[in-house]
């Protein structure tokens, strides 16, 4: 997998362009599947106690699976970034509105590391920069086929019957990966934002850092990814690779 500025020539207009963007940001990305994954379950011990009572909350096998891939996958890729054994890893998620544990992840010990998550069924990745804050999203291209989709999520200049589910797709994730790497995710409503530009700095959010948004291209067209740093960069590089099948 390589990256790519490409613009979906579908997608509408990007939102505005924020600060003078110079420089490369560079980031890394690792890729699971987990419908091939089949040795996770002998793995559940490198989880911590929250992901383990996070699992054992998750009934539906199939989401389950991709949330035990992705957490294992996590701890694989930072144990050897920071090189320690995936289990001895302390992850703080400390939500920055009510103090809980569900907020963006951070590495103990290792503020400059920044990392970001995110899973579809058969879909997870990890991201990791040292350059910016960093968000990844990724998401299936049926999953817009709904309904309401274009309310819930499309600026009301965005909207259009022209766009086709992938269109639709890259927009949602350029926003949450923008809006995962600003470390608000969807307290903002993405309907209230246009779609970030591919290759292009903006001001996703007013009051807060310029971010720079790229796709993700991936070797299945059934999926669509997307990856943003916090910062204004004249291009970002992104290295990915896709974890062996366990
Ligand atoms: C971040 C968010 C957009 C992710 O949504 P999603 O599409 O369901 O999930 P993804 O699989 O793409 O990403 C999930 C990961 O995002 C990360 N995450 C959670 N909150 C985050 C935030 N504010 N910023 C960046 N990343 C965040 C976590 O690592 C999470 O992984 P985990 O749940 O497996 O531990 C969504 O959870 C959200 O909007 N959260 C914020 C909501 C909030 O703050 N509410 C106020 C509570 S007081």
């Amino acid at each position: 997998m390589r990256h790519s500025g490409a613009v979906p020539p579908s997608v509408p207009p990007p939102a505005p362009d924020a600060s003078p963007a110079s420089g490369v940001g560079r980031a890394e990305a690792w890729f699971a599947w987990p419908t091939r994954s089949a040795g996770w379950e002998q793995r559940q011990g490198s989880l911590d106690a929250h992901e383990r009572r996070r699992l054992d909350a998750l009934v539906e096998p199939t989401t389950a699976r991709a949330y035990a891939v992705l957490h294992l996958l996590a701890r694989d890729v930072l144990g050897q970034v920071v090189g320690c054994r995936p289990d001895q890893l302390v992850v703080d998620r400390t939500c920055a509105r009510c103090g809980e544990q569900h907020g963006p992840p951070r590495l103990v010990g290792h503020p400059d590391l920044h990392v970001s998550l995110t899973r579809t069924t058969d879909l997870v990745a990890v991201a990791v920069s040292t350059d910016a804050p960093v968000g990844i999203d990724a998401e299936r291209v049926a999953g817009t086929r709904f309904e309401g989709f274009d309310g819930v999520a499309m600026h009301p200049s965005e909207r259009s019957p022209d766009l086709d589910d992938r269109a639709r797709a890259v927009s949602w994730v350029r926003k949450e990966a923008a809006l995962k790497a600003l470390g608000t995710g969807f307290v903002v409503d993405p309907a209230a934002l246009t779609t970030p530009l591919a290759g292009r700095t903006g001001l996703v959010l007013p009051d807060r850092s310029p971010v720079t948004v790229v796709d993700v291209p991936l070797g299945d067209s059934d999926h669509v990814a997307a990856l943003a740093l916090a910062a204004a960069y004249g291009r970002v590089d992104i290295t990915t690779h896709e974890a062996p099948d366990a």
